[in-house]
């Protein structure tokens, strides 16, 4: 077989939402369905590169060929991607949950005859993308996030681009009515330190495609690879 774009590469994925939980039976999540970040997973192993997907709860199988560790919440993401490297493109795709429940009750946490409600205390979770974009050691050669937005798409990426440290980062209109929540389909403006591009509206699978044969471009041109 021909050496294909990524052989010999490592491509870290992460997928899904977490589950941050609040007591036994009850957790915090969001509507990540993990289509694109497994989409992504799957085609970087088509272009040869040796893969780990780490990923939150989904519908979705296994892609074939990859390394997945499954977790539920957004420390355990981290820890699975932090054990997980080095690797040349780390690409960010959860959806992960920005809160956590302050503490987790060890028991179901009961409803009180005429009680008020119990309060939920909210504390902030760790940011895996920008820990891993801000590594001295270990750093991926190329960090990618996504940034779901609702407004000021664009704008809001190249912000994000910045104040995370991330090389690329694919900007997404979420608003209703965009259907990307759950959807097969995606449209995206891949915003970078040359500039933004707008990329036409395809499938999740295309995205996925075009994006890492982009990425193999890119380390095939960067210097001492
Ligand atoms: O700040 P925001 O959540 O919009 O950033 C989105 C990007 O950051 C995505 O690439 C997502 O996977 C990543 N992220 C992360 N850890 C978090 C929050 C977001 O890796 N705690």
């Amino acid at each position: 077989a021909g050496r294909l774009p990524l052989s010999g590469r490592h491509v870290l994925v992460t997928s899904g939402p977490t589950h941050e939980p609040i007591d036994p039976v009850r957790y915090i999540a969001n509507r990540s369905s993990g289509k694109q970040g497994h989409a992504i997973a799957a085609a970087a192993q088509t272009l040869g590169a040796r893969v780990t997907l780490v990923t939150g709860p989904v519908d979705l199988p296994d892609p074939e060929g990859v390394t997945v560790q499954h977790v539920e919440t957004a420390r355990e993401m981290l820890a699975a991607v932090e054990a997980a490297l080095p690797a040349d493109v780390a690409v960010f795709a959860a959806a992960v949950a920005d809160w956590r429940a302050a503490t987790e009750a060890e028991h179901k946490i009961k409803k009180g005859k005429g009680a008020s409600p119990p309060a939920l205390a909210l504390v902030e979770n760790p940011d895996i993308l920008s820990t891993v974009a801000r590594r001295s050691r270990q750093r991926p050669q190329l960090v990618i996030g996504f940034a779901a937005e609702t407004d000021k798409v664009v704008e809001n990426a190249e912000t994000k681009r910045k104040s995370k440290a991330v090389d690329w980062i694919l900007a997404n209109d979420v608003s209703e009515g965009s259907g990307v929540f759950g959807g097969d389909r995606n449209r995206v403006h891949l915003v970078t330190a040359q500039g933004v591009e707008d990329w036409p509206e395809m499938s999740k699978t295309d995205l996925a495609a075009a994006l890492l044969g982009r990425a193999a471009r890119y380390l095939a041109q960067a210097k001492g690879s």
